[in-house]
């Protein structure tokens, strides 16, 4: 179809490579439906491992990378060691891909550049092996972005892993932040993570650094990146809000939520989900699932398949306790998350604070209870909390009391109203910069003269 449409046109063709994982697969495909608006072709060059629906996007292209995972490999729940193989398996066969692919096409367009993801760091190694331009993306915060890179000095100074005496210190010129709150993968090896931090913050030959961020919510930050790696930085997010069509997820989204959203209340409802990777025990969804029930306060709450290693879905959910929340509780798989968070009748997001849902949460207006799991969530969490002051601390291990007290604060207590207010003013904010002559749009435009000038 793609084909069909471009005949004649002569296109310039960009090859975007998403990280393999939805928080990473979502943005790519929201940035890459935003530049076919602008008229670029799209190859969308992805992994075997968490392939994209390619049916949902009849306008892309895809190319599919083998990245030789075995099954096993594909099951462990060691990111690190993932990402690793991937990048290690993925430079040959991506390059025969493009090699193969470029030879292979009619259209005649030449690829103008290469757009990745930075955690798939094997595409700036192709790209400059066949001398296409590149550019890389950050898809978390310019916070993370900032702060990560600093892990290996920490290491090498011997503060990581911190001490339990360091936990509460701030970091050198990273405040809010404190030694607790640093970007790390508390799953698998520190040094392979600290390898592939090297390697996906080094940006060698590549001409520009993507952000899914907005310049309102974190210009220092922005103003830090520019002055360290010297290229132009484009501040371009919050995506979904220049793509809110894109179909993104991996999972099969259960909108029945929106007619049991329909039927409560206006701010009512809390919206809980831990993202699409946080793993816990059943001791901590037993502790969630009472702290929710205590509270008395409506809930939708997403449970993923796999959410506890080695379960079935909510078989261990006992009885006492779904007689308990059966006329206030709906428990689904996997949620419509972005029409959930903009339904009137949502008033909180008891959230894992991944970035696109502290995007879409501040987008939405919709305060949260922050419960950061690992990685950028931590810093993610605690700009909610201390930074933008939009969010509530949950820290610590999961237990019903704290649970039960954080959600009647969020939803119903003075301290959750001013935290309500306050997201709104920053959701205004955000929409400015997405609006005619916002700096999110400003930006767009930069990177669109960008790619077109390759
Ligand atoms: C991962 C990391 O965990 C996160 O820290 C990093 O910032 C991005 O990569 P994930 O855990 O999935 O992401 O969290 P998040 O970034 O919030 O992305 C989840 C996406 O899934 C959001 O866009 C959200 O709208 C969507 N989602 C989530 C649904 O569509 N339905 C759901 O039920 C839950």
């Amino acid at each position: 179809m793609e084909k069909m449409e471009n005949e004649g046109r002569n296109l310039k063709r960009l090859v975007l490579v998403p990280g393999p994982f939805q928080g990473h697969l979502t943005p790519m495909l929201q940035l890459a439906t935003i530049l076919k608006s602008k008229d670029f072709s799209i190859t969308i060059a992805h992994t075997l491992f968490n392939s994209p629906d390619s049916s949902a996007h009849p306008d892309f292209t895809f190319l599919c990378i083998p990245d030789g995972l075995s099954e096993q490999e594909v099951g462990n729940p060691d990111l690190v060691s993932i990402m690793r193989r991937v990048n290690d398996n993925c430079k040959f066969s991506f390059k025969e891909c493009l090699i193969q692919g470029t030879n292979h096409t009619k259209l005649g367009d030449k690829i103008c550049c290469i757009i990745y993801d930075a955690i798939v760091y094997f595409s700036e190694a192709v790209a400059r092996d066949l001398k296409i331009p590149s550019i890389a993306f950050h898809t978390s915060s310019a916070a993370t972005t900032a702060v990560r890179p600093i892990l290996i000095q920490l290491m090498a100074q011997g503060h990581i892993p911190a001490p339990d005496s360091m936990l509460e210190v701030p970091v050198p010129l990273h405040q809010p932040l404190r030694f607790k709150d640093l970007p790390i993968f508390n799953v698998g090896s520190l040094d392979y993570f600290l390898e592939g931090v090297a390697l996906t913050y080094n940006l060698r030959s590549s001409s520009a650094i993507i952000l899914n961020t907005v310049h309102c919510l974190e210009e220092s930050l922005l103003a830090q990146l520019r002055q360290k790696y010297q290229v132009p930085i484009f501040p371009i997010g919050p995506l979904h809000k220049f793509s809110p069509t894109s179909a993104v997820s991996l999972l099969q989204e259960d909108t029945g939520c929106i007619p049991w959203l329909d039927k409560q209340t206006h701010n009512s409802v809390i919206y809980v989900s831990l993202g699409s990777v946080a793993h816990m025990n059943q001791d901590q969804l037993s502790e969630m699932a009472w702290g929710l029930a205590n509270s008395k306060e409506p809930f939708l709450w997403v449970i993923r398949p796999g959410t506890i290693p080695g379960s079935e879905w909510t078989e261990s959910m006992d009885e006492e306790f779904e007689e308990c929340v059966k006329d206030r509780g709906c428990i689904v798989k996997w949620a419509p998350q972005k029409k959930v968070l903009a339904h009137d009748a949502v008033g909180g997001f008891w959230s894992h604070c991944g970035w696109n849902s502290t995007l879409e949460s501040i987008c939405e207006g919709v305060p949260m209870i922050c419960q950061p799991c690992f990685g950028d969530q931590k810093v993610n969490a605690r700009y909610l909390t201390h930074e933008w002051m939009v969010g509530l601390d949950l820290e610590g291990e999961i237990e019903r009391g704290a649970v039960e007290r954080a959600v009647r604060t969020l939803m119903k207590e003075k301290e959750g109203e001013e935290m309500r207010q306050r997201v709104l003013d920053l959701k205004h904010k955000v929409d400015v910069s997405i609006g005619d002559g916002g700096s999110s749009c400003h930006y767009l435009s930069e990177l669109a003269e960008l790619l077109t000038s390759f």
